[in-house]
């Protein structure tokens, strides 16, 4: 078992990540002296996973459990869905000290979250993430929010977590695509910060790839790492923390334009192989790590061909993104494999022969 430390003054917190540790969940609390009545929120695709075995453990450790389904699916995360939440919560008896945890990927992750913030002012949140994308990266540094129509992610708060545990047996059940968006994060956090984590995801993907329990801790850890580090320096998003959108400003753009019908992950994957083209036409990232980089890419079972979509409408969606400062699209680059930068200093040809490839 490993642990970081997210380091944030009164809200810092320990991610617990391994193999098993969902039935120290009850331990764990008292730890962190949560205690009495609690909520799980969750979908019923992972509570008939894993909601027994995490009732029993906190049953058996003297916690009386409430668990609220929510339906699976991106649309949940929205403020409807948080409205009954909150009815139910009410009608559980939730106080200001109940604990809840939210047990499941992204979704109930961001959605949990954000009730739990806005609930009677803030309630205690435990994040037990189940997919390799929650593990590595939404879990921690407690952005939480529900989406607004079309516009994602539009309404929120940076609530942390008071503590997160990631039991890395849980990705055993995970559809091969859920994997594959999750190994996009954790590349992303590679080639933005830590060569050496790019390495080694370059000599273990494959293993990774196959489930191996020491392999999936040490990626979850080295990723958490990153992101903590990052976080801990610009909690609030005010500058260093935007370079985790490496890949994201292609990539979102062509989520949109494939009318979200192409799965995250890939998106981001084929966006970040786009930026690091950029930077190498820029004069930074050299031509044997752009190589290395769709090598990995390739590896970890993403795309690395941009589909067939107008180039210059994929540029009208990126002006349009929420990373458009002033009327420039902003661009996460890899300096190197290992370092990046923002800039809004890409010229849209060059954005154009970036997607071309
Ligand atoms: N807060 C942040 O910092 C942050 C960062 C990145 C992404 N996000 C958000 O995360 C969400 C995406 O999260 P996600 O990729 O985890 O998707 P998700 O939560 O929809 O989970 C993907 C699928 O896997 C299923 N699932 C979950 N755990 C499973 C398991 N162990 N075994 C089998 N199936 C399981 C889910 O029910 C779902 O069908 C998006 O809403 C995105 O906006 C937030």
């Amino acid at each position: 078992m490993k642990r970081v430390r997210v380091r944030l003054g009164s809200n810092s917190y320990d991610v617990h990540i391994g193999s098993g540790i969902l039935e120290q969940t009850g331990q764990r609390l008292k730890e962190n002296w949560l205690a009495g009545n609690l909520v799980i929120i969750t979908n019923p695709i992972v509570a008939r996973l894993y909601g027994d075995t995490l009732k029993q453990n906190l049953t058996g450790d003297g916690f009386r459990v409430v668990t609220l389904e929510v339906p699976d699916g991106e649309e949940q995360k929205s403020l409807a869905v948080a409205g009954r939440l909150y009815h139910e919560l009410t009608n559980a008896y939730a106080e200001r000290t109940t604990p809840i945890l939210a047990l499941g990927g992204g979704v109930i992750g961001d959605l949990t979250g954000f009730v739990a913030a806005t609930y009677l002012r803030g309630v205690p949140l435990v994040q037990i993430p189940t997919t390799l994308l929650a593990q590595v990266d939404s879990s921690i540094g407690g952005k939480v929010a529900v989406n607004h129509g079309q516009l994602k992610n539009k309404i929120g708060a940076f609530y942390q977590p008071r503590l997160v545990i990631s039991d890395t047996d849980t990705l055993k059940t995970l559809p091969a695509k859920e994997l594959a968006n999750g190994l996009a994060e954790a590349i992303k956090s590679a080639v933005i910060w830590d060569k050496e984590f790019f390495a080694y995801l370059e000599r273990n993907l494959d293993r990774i790839k196959s489930l191996d329990a020491r392999l999936l801790e040490e990626t979850v850890f080295r990723s958490v790492k990153i992101k903590a580090e990052i976080v801990e320096k610009d909690e609030k998003d005010l500058g260093l923390r935007n370079i985790l959108n490496y890949g994201h400003t292609i990539g979102h753009a062509i989520e949109s334009a494939s009318d979200f019908k192409m799965e995250h992950g890939e998106a981001i994957a084929i966006g970040m192989l786009a930026a690091g083209r950029i930077s190498n036409q820029m004069g930074m990232l050299d031509q044997n790590e752009l190589a290395r980089l769709k090598c990995v890419i390739e590896k970890a079972g993403l795309p690395t061909e941009t589909p067939s979509l107008d180039a210059k409408k994929l540029i009208q969606i990126m002006e349009h993104d929420k990373k458009v400062l002033q009327g420039k699209i902003r661009f996460v680059l890899p300096t190197s494999i290992g370092k990046a930068f923002i800039t809004d200093k890409v010229r849209p040809s060059l954005i154009e022969q970036a997607l071309v490839g």
